[in-house]
């Protein structure tokens, strides 16, 4: 049996009934045979600090670094933050980003979504997001920008997504990811 396509779901926020915690798991929901969805918390990562660095990765930075390492993709969902991306998913971005030259984020294929009860759906937080990443060294696919207004009515009560154009978005995106994880691994293989 072939191993899945692993894509893994980091929520920029920390709270238990987040929407963007929520597209995540839609998101999960709708991935296609052969393709595994695995969901992160950042509530374990701990503050940058270089001279924490210089000593070692702590643990919770560790387990991230490795999560990112063991995915073949990415897809990141944002909430916005006084019009910028909040500073939990800001801090595991920074980590994520070191060390130059073999940090776990780079030539990583990732996909970004937002969710905010505001009609643009936390877009500044989106773009900024975009910007943050492929600064960092990412691989930022692109595909249909999902950035989700409205989010108090758009999940039923059991957290599942009902907008169907929010869906049909979520699935171009993975399939985006799968796309640009192929190509990313078939390099890694040329290269090699
Ligand atoms: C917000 N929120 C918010 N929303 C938005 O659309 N633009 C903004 O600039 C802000 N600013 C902001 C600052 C702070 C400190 C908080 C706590 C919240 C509202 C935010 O979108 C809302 O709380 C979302 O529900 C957060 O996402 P999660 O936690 O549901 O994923």
């Amino acid at each position: 049996m072939t191993a899945p396509f692993r894509i893994l779901g980091i929520a920029g926020s920390l709270r238990a009934g987040s929407y963007n915690r929520l597209l995540l798991e839609a998101a999960r929901d709708l991935a296609p045979a052969g393709v595994a969805v695995d969901l992160i918390s950042l509530r374990t990562v701990e503050p940058f600090d270089g001279d924490v660095e210089a000593a070692g990765d702590p643990p919770g930075v560790a387990a991230l670094k490795a999560a990112i390492r063991d995915a073949d993709a990415l897809i990141v969902s944002t909430p916005e933050y006084n019009g910028a991306v909040p500073g939990v998913l800001q801090n595991a971005i920074d980590w994520a980003s070191r060390p130059r030259g073999d940090a776990p984020l780079t030539d990583k294929p990732i996909v970004v979504t937002s969710a905010s009860p505001g009609l643009r759906g936390g877009a500044r937080a989106h773009a900024a997001l975009r910007q943050v990443l492929a600064n960092a060294g990412a691989r930022v696919v692109p595909g249909p920008i999902l950035a989700l207004g409205g989010v108090e009515v758009a999940f039923d009560a059991d957290g599942r997504l009902l907008d169907g154009a929010a869906q049909a978005d979520l699935a171009a995106l993975l399939a985006a990811l799968v796309e640009a994880g192929g190509f990313a691994a078939a390099d890694k293989r040329r290269a090699a």
